[in-house]
């Protein structure tokens, strides 16, 4: 049986003021703790061990997953004293692997959705005999990402960070962030200093002429470390596009998690989710939208892509487009935020303090 390691502990900068008090793997998508859609998907692909490597904010993982016996698996937890980034997380917690040296150990990045076939990626490194096999998935604009081009054969021939100009975007495939790693390939990495797996080891195991084997699959795939695509993910569980076996109800255009409390003429759209112990008051529209627990939106506030985070308060009448309201705050009656603003935690927004256009 493979075994897994998922790497979780981040810092989360791009997804602040949400990763203020929560790691980036414990915000709720779909009313639970993102990391637990990808710990189901793996339990559903026949891996059993899981050693999740922490960093920042670890202590909140153990109390929250315990063993992991209700989800049907074995977890273990390895916390760094200081960040070792990407690579050396996984060697860090290499120790508690019991794979031997020819077995293959699967590892995640702990801020992505998709609909990966996990099978398929182990059967791609088994049948290729590659050291380390990457999940590649295809996307419109590569910029942002690190790029990995591959032969007719699929054995990865480069690996491109963030190219910028036409002549560096050679190919529109990218590492998706899931690899199967030979074990033995895992213990030559460094101990003790950080490293980039993506920088640093991919680069120098193609240099030394290891075999590095791409599998393109193009399923569903997102990277949630920006608000706008932690929302739009959450939003996809509950519609049913982002294939999760650990949505808390049925998909569809709404989640309402048991204990919130939501007006009978509010409107719940577009894969929006009311976390538990949060309030939706008389007439509100709330569309592609997460709601976390405690949160209270006040009647005819109109919230559209945005993440309310837990026991903040949205006053009535306020408008919401794409914004990020960080837990406990406050935002006042008839506000108007839009385009990616964030109010941070605990803050206090008066009532008609902020417009986008007229009053009148
Ligand atoms: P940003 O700060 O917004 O870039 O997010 P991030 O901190 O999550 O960094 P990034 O998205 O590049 O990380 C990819 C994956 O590796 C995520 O699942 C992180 O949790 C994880 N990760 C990044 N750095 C470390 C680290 O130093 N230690 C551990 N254990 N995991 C890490």
């Amino acid at each position: 049986m493979t075994e897994a390691i998922l790497l979780v502990g981040g810092k989360g900068t791009r997804l602040r003021p949400m990763t203020v008090n929560t790691p980036k793997p414990m915000v709720p998508a779909a009313g639970v703790p993102f990391l637990t859609h990808q710990l189901a998907r793996a339990r559903a692909a026949g891996v059993e061990h899981i050693v999740l490597a922490t960093s920042y904010l670890a202590e909140v993982f153990e109390p929250y997953f315990g063993d992991g016996s209700s989800l049907g698996l074995h977890l273990e937890y390895v916390t760094e004293v200081e960040p070792l980034g990407t690579g050396g997380a996984i060697r860090n917690v290499a120790s508690r692997l019991t794979s031997g040296p020819d077995e293959p150990v699967l590892i995640f990045n702990g801020d992505i959705l998709t609909g990966l076939d996990i099978r398929a990626l182990v059967e791609t490194h088994e049948t290729s005999g590659a050291d380390v096999s990457l999940h590649l998935t295809r996307v419109e604009d590569p910029r942002a990402f690190g790029l990995v081009p591959t032969d007719p054969t699929g054995r990865v021939t480069a690996f491109l960070e963030k190219p910028q100009t036409p002549e560096e975007i050679v190919t529109d495939q990218i590492n998706a962030g899931a690899y199967v790693f030979r074990r033995s390939v895992i213990d030559t990495i460094p101990t003790g200093r950080p490293v980039s797996v993506e920088r640093e080891t991919f680069p120098g195991l193609l240099a030394d002429g290891a075999h590095l084997q791409g599998m393109v699959d193009s399923t569903y795939w997102l990277d949630l470390g920006t608000p706008q695509a932690f929302v739009r993910g959450s939003a996809d569980l509950v519609l049913g596009r982002a294939p999760s076996p650990a949505v808390p109800g049925r998909c569809g255009d709404r989640l309402v998690v048991a204990g919130a409390s939501v007006a009978p003429d509010a409107k719940l759209t577009g894969g929006t989710v009311v976390g538990a112990g949060a309030t939706v008051g008389a007439g509100a529209r709330i569309d592609g939208s997460a709601v976390m627990a405690g949160a209270v939106v006040e009647p005819g506030a109109v919230v559209t892509d945005s993440l309310v985070g837990e026991g903040a308060r949205i006053g009535a009448r306020t408008v919401l487009h794409g914004a990020v309201i960080g837990d406990g705050a406050h935002v006042g009656a008839d506000n108007e935020l839009r385009d990616g603003v964030r109010v941070w935690c605990g803050a206090r927004l008066p009532d008609a303090s902020v417009r986008f256009s007229s009053d009148q």
